[in-house]
């Protein structure tokens, strides 16, 4: 795991703009894994900045949408299809045709889950996935005591997520119980995962996630595993780390490490 801390929210998004900006120039036809939640939007805008300065450029690259409520039609304000055509698919000259969610209302779960998972094959897989971290500790709608090694399927949200959500719609009582989600497994299989934390109020699912044990009942901690993890995340969100420091002085160190690798 590659534990990158800046002083700010900003500067995390600065961060992870850069790395998706390298991938795409080794490889303009990339395959995103595209995270929703308050914590990705300044990725998508930086993103957006270097496609209007013409230093990225969308049209091969092809994108996978996380999760979905389930229930909710494709142009509901509050649908994660919506959420990424109005923060991002609008804003580049993404092909429609390359770009892949979840449904809210599929006509058979388990097929359209099924398929999902199909389609990310075919594509060759998602070379840079993106993640937020819930307070406690999921990774797309994974909630605690999912499976390690699921894959795309219906899932059941916390109290907590509900609770969580209810900021982003008139009433707590309408936001949905049930959602489809790709799973732990799914995630897992991304070549390279970008997950992003900002505040206070993340700082123990970071903890737990980094430092503690690899567990169904913390799905973070499960990146401990990925071979190609970066984990960014400000000062308040790092404030529990107890090797913050050690963190920090490897980051500083990089350049060098890498002159070694030639
Ligand atoms: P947030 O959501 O970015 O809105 O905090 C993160 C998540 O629940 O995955």
């Amino acid at each position: 795991m590659e534990v990158i801390i800046t002083s700010n929210y900003d500067e995390i998004c600065e961060e992870a703009a850069r790395i998706i900006h390298r991938a795409w120039k080794r490889k303009n036809n990339l395959v995103l894994g595209l995270a929703t939640g308050k914590t990705p939007l300044g990725v998508y805008k930086k993103i957006i900045e270097l496609y209007h300065k013409r230093e990225m450029d969308f049209s091969q690259v092809v994108a996978f949408t996380l999760d979905e409520y389930m229930g909710l039609e494709e142009d509901h304000p509050q649908s994660f299809s919506n959420y990424m055509k109005k923060n991002f698919y609008q804003h580049i000259n993404i092909k429609k045709e390359n770009i892949f969610q979840l449904e809210g209302k599929p006509a058979n779960i388990e097929t359209h889950c099924m398929e999902y998972e199909e389609k990310i094959k075919n594509s060759g897989g998602i070379d840079v996935q993106i993640l937020g971290i819930g307070r406690n500790g999921h990774i797309g709608f994974n909630e605690p005591s999912s499976s390690l090694a699921s894959r795309t399927r219906v899932k059941t949200l916390s109290q907590e997520t509900i609770e969580d959500n209810a900021r982003f719609f008139n009433n707590r009582k309408d936001v949905p119980r049930f959602c489809l989600t790709m799973g732990i497994g799914t995630v897992m299989d991304a070549k390279m995962i970008i997950l992003l934390a900002s505040g206070k109020n993340k700082s123990e699912a970071i903890l737990k996630s980094i430092e503690g044990p690899v567990t169904a009942s913390v799905p973070a901690s499960v990146l401990q595993l990925h071979p190609q993890a970066k984990i960014i995340v400000d000062e308040e969100a790092s404030s529990l780390l107890a090797r913050k420091d050690y963190y920090k002085w490897v980051y500083q160190n990089k350049e060098k490490v890498e002159d070694f690798s030639g």
